[in-house]
């Protein structure tokens, strides 16, 4: 992701991201010194990102679009109708697009779409993805971009002079992942599956109301009955019952309201913390 940005971006070129957004997006665009341009998504449409919005956000100093489906914090995922409106507005602006698709074999009810797959679009994209998600070989550090030759070209040029190359120790444990985990990947989809529907069925229960995510492996439930700011929640379920959630309002303005849970941790614990998160969420209804 930082090598595509500072490939592509010149000081003061503006990039187009979702918000909420992965909370690196930002931070990687300023340091290419470039300038992040949000557009608002919503729980009431699933947190998908609308074409139109992002048209209207364009301006003589737009660059490139940035974002990740299956998304971080929302789990949100596009429909090929989406993305293909998104890849007529790219085309028809002559942006590039940074796509970000590290959760897109973790996918639930749907089926992913490729952004690059799409006509036109290899062209202009660079695909961002890595091990981490689909091989659960987080702090393993190891990611990869595929892209036109000219961009990967230039990207190669300071990845040789900053990071050189990953370990050897990654990569054999990549081979392996990808010559014999297919099943365990299947297995895993399926385990994430029957946690995404008890976090989401017992967060609406309790009274957070929370869209069912389509992908990776995060609920982002509305925390509005209890009439405190994202920040407050979490610090207060932390102190008083020992749980762990991300603030929303980390991810983007859009983010406030709201809170990220991760189900990448056993159904135990899963049920453990949401009758915690019950006990909490009752004392402080509205
Ligand atoms: C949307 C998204 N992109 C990229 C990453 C980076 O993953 P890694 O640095 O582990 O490859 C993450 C990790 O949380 C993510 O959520």
């Amino acid at each position: 992701m930082d090598l595509a940005l500072r490939t592509i971006l010149n000081p003061g070129d503006e990039v187009i991201i979702p918000d909420p957004y992965y909370i690196c997006y930002p931070p990687c665009i300023n340091l290419a010194h470039g300038i992040p341009q949000p557009v608002p998504t919503s729980a009431d449409d699933g947190f998908r990102l609308e074409a139109t919005k992002v048209a209207r956000r364009i301006t003589p100093r737009t660059r490139a679009i940035l974002f990740g489906y299956p998304a971080n914090p929302t789990g949100a995922e596009l429909t090929r109708g989406d993305l293909a409106a998104v890849a007529e507005v790219a085309a028809a602006h002559n942006l590039l697009v940074i796509s970000d698709e590290i959760y897109s074999r973790l996918i639930y009810d749907t089926e992913h779409t490729c952004f690059p797959s799409l006509p036109g679009m290899k062209e202009r994209t660079i695909l961002l993805s890595g091990f981490s998600k689909t091989y659960a070989m987080t702090g393993w550090r190891l990611g990869y971009a595929a892209g036109p030759a000219d961009l990967i070209g230039a990207m190669s040029k300071i990845h040789q002079n900053t990071m050189l190359s990953p370990s050897g120790i990654a990569q054999m444990a990549a081979l392996e992942a990808l010559e014999h985990g297919e099943d365990d990947v299947r297995q895993m989809v399926a385990e994430y599956d029957r946690r995404r529907r008890l976090i989401v069925d017992s967060l609406n229960r309790i009274g957070l109301k929370c869209h069912r995510p389509q992908g990776a492996f995060y609920a982002f439930p509305s925390i509005s009955i209890t009439g405190l700011s994202s920040e407050d929640f979490t610090e207060q379920l932390l102190k008083e019952e020992e749980v762990v959630v991300m603030p929303g309002n980390l991810f983007g303005a859009q983010g406030e309201g709201h809170v990220r849970l991760s189900y990448a941790t056993s159904i135990t614990e899963i049920e453990e913390a949401l009758n915690r998160l019950s006990d909490f969420v009752r004392r402080r209804r509205k």
